[in-house]
């Protein structure tokens, strides 16, 4: 039976699991489904499941198989009926979500062909409405879904219903949502080859089924999931819909919870415990609030704002105030590598020893330029030893057209070098191999190689305006990423070892590294893991004991001020700087030049981010700067460290 939801979890109108990691919530996921299917087995019956695709469930299919090759978990029984699919895909084709079942899950297990269901993205427009019809008649031939599986866009998406989408929708073609399509666009290789229309069950036919299960990961959802779990029921976010059905569970990660009252305002649910960050927390929101700097709060702004019993365990404002600014302000440094013979007891870094060995990691090229570029520029100016380490090399982010022009650049030079026919061999090569491909066909590994070399120069090109020294700047190029493709990836020790090997190498006093709330089975968060994986490894040895781990933002979500450790301004021309070593990495620019002020990329969400975070420290009442990168520390670290 369900216990009855928590005071903390009041305001939450889908009942939602919190999880430390997706691992243990696809572990118990999984096993519920196992027991339906053998219940039915037993009643010989079958279990009917209603499928999502993308990167949510893949965890969860990987379970599924595990139950299957292990402990003998039968799908013979089984009945599927997917959500959606791609308008205009043959089911071969590698991005379509019937080929995606096929690889995550179908190939692996016993279920019979004749038990999947996917809608086919190629019916005749003409055919499309009694199709749809005729795929949810053929749901309910099958007794219903008994469990519906389902991941959420941040669009607030379920299926490909999109905000608009009406409670009593019902399977149809749909056009696809700006931002659904721009987070498809790495699958497809830009945004303009991915479908504008899809087939979706309605959140009309999601609703009835007997069981509902939605799935989150990482910290780009936890907004959108606030609004479903916590908001009005509304079109504009369709799955908040969900709130509506008796049996809709929700598991998540910490990550994507993290948005949720009870996380982001515990005192507002409860009584809890004032821990010096939960303090910082509740000031920073306070004045935030209340439009006014921390300096200016008052006994009674407290009070009226349901923090009375933070003053009486904290005393007065006066001091809560004066307390929690200079917090604020110890957290600002022009000095990310330590202020050398300075006082550090208020620095966020040690002032030795004063020349650091530093080591950067971006688990893409492009990924740590966002997030600390003027922090780089900082760190080489002040004459800190800087290795900077590519984890990966992106090649799976590079169009074909970036690689066409290369080509006919290095055919242009080859003219003057006919001596080179080696050379030139390969060059022909590739570009036969682009001119016979099919939109979506996968590189071949000499293709991805060299898609690899232009995100290799445009990453030198970056490093130079930063002023890092390039023989200090390393390729990983770490197998798992080399040998998989999105939604594909599978690390292995050689990844971590690679990764031990470079920190043992260097001994830095610093590292950087990013990805810790990143959706678990993308680039950064599989970076992530593999960087802590690495350093739990190097654990014991001398120079783990005195080294800093800190964590870089992502262009995904600025950090609040209570949540930053290390705060570095950014000067007016330091931030032009910044922004000229992002446009070198001219492969990932939107493909859709015209549109790009709307379209929010990457580094123009960086340099937004970066003038917010600097704005919130200017409202809080701290110098007021043009932008700031933010840090915080690694936990991990901080414990082993003291720093
Ligand atoms: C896929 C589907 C979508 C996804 C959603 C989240 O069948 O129906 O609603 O669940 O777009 O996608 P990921 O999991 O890739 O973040």
């Amino acid at each position: 039976m369900d216990s009855l939801p928590s005071e903390a979890e009041q305001h939450e109108r889908i009942r939602t699991t919190v999880f430390q990691s997706p691992d243990e919530a696809v572990r118990l996921v999984a096993a519920s489904l196992a027991r339906l299917i053998r219940r039915r087995q037993d009643e010989s019956r079958t279990a009917v499941l209603g499928l999502a695709t993308g990167s949510t469930p893949v965890k969860l299919y990987r379970e599924l198989i595990r139950l299957h090759r292990d402990e003998r978990l039968s799908f013979r029984n089984v009945v599927t009926f997917n959500l959606d699919e791609y308008y205009g895909l043959p089911p071969h084709h590698p991005e379509s979500y019937r080929h995606f079942m096929e690889v995550q899950l179908f190939s692996h297990i016993d279920v019979p062909l004749d038990n999947v269901h996917v809608p086919d993205g190629l019916i005749p427009r003409s055919e499309v409405f009694a199709y749809c019809q005729e795929y949810e008649r053929k749901m309910l031939a099958a007794g219903g879904i008994d469990v519906q599986i389902l991941g959420i866009g941040r669009t607030g998406h379920i299926g490909f219903n999109e905000p608009g989408s009406g409670i009593d929708s019902r399977t149809r073609m749909v056009a696809l949502d700006r931002l659904t399509r721009r987070d498809a666009a790495r699958d497809f290789r830009g945004e303009a080859n991915v479908p504008a229309y899809a087939i979706t069950m309605g959140v009309g036919t999601i609703l009835r089924a007997k069981e509902l299960v939605l799935l989150a990961w990482g910290e780009s959802k936890a907004a959108i999931l606030r609004e479903a779990i916590e908001g009005p029921q509304t079109d504009t976010v369709p799955a908040s819909f969900l709130q509506r059905h008796a049996s809709c569970r929700c598991y998540v990660d910490e990550a994507a919870a993290s948005e949720l009252t009870r996380f982001r305002f515990p005192w507002k649910v409860g009584p809890v415990e004032w821990t010096p960050e939960l303090i910082r927390k509740a000031v920073v929101s306070l004045a935030s609030d209340l439009k006014k700097p921390v300096l200016r709060l008052r006994d009674e702004d407290y009070a009226e704002n349901g923090l009375a019993a933070l003053l009486v365990e904290t005393g007065s404002a006066y001091s809560l105030n004066i307390r929690i600014f200079n917090e604020l302000q110890h957290t600002i440094t022009g000095w990310p590598g330590g202020k050398p013979n300075a006082d550090d007891s208020n620095r966020p870094v040690p002032a030795n020893p004063a020349q650091k060995r530093v080591l950067v990691f971006g688990p893409e090229p492009l990924d740590a330029e966002l997030g600390m570029a003027g922090t780089l520029h900082r760190l080489r100016r002040h004459q800190h030893e800087v290795t900077f380490a590519y984890l990966t090399s992106g090649n799976l982010g590079v169009p074909d057209n970036e690689a066409r022009m290369a080509i006919s650049l290095l055919n242009e030079l080859s003219v003057d070098r006919p001596a080179d026919t080696q050379g030139k061999d390969r060059l022909d090569q590739l570009s036969d191999e682009l001119e016979k491909k099919a939109p979506f066909d996968e590189d071949s590994p000499m293709l991805r190689q060299f898609k690899g070399l232009i995100r290799k120069a445009e990453a030198r090109a970056s490093c130079q305006v930063l002023g890092l020294d390039l023989e200090k700047v390393l390729f990983q190029d770490l197998p798992f990423y080399e040998k998989g493709r999105y939604r594909q990836f599978k690390s292995t020790d050689e990844d971590v070892t690679a990764i031990r090997e470079l920190c043992r190498r260097i001994r830095p006093d610093q590292i950087y590294i990013t990805g810790s709330g990143a959706e678990p089975g993308s680039v950064s968060g599989i970076s992530y893991r593999l960087v802590t994986s690495a350093l739990e490894e190097c654990g014991a040895e001398p120079w783990m004991k005195a080294c800093q781990v800190w964590l870089y933002a992502s262009s995904e979500r600025p950090w609040s001020p209570h949540e930053i450790n290390m705060a570095v301004p950014l000067s007016p021309a330091e931030l032009a700087v910044k922004l000229d070593c992002l446009f070198h990495h001219r492969s990932q620019r939107s493909q859709t030049p015209f549109l790009g002020t709307q379209s929010g990329e990457s580094w123009q969400q960086a340099e937004n981010n970066n003038r917010a975070t600097a704005q919130r420290y200017d409202r809080l009442g701290l110098a007021e700067y043009e932008a700031i990168e933010s840090f915080r520390r690694q936990k991990e670290s901080e414990a082993r460290t003291g720093l």
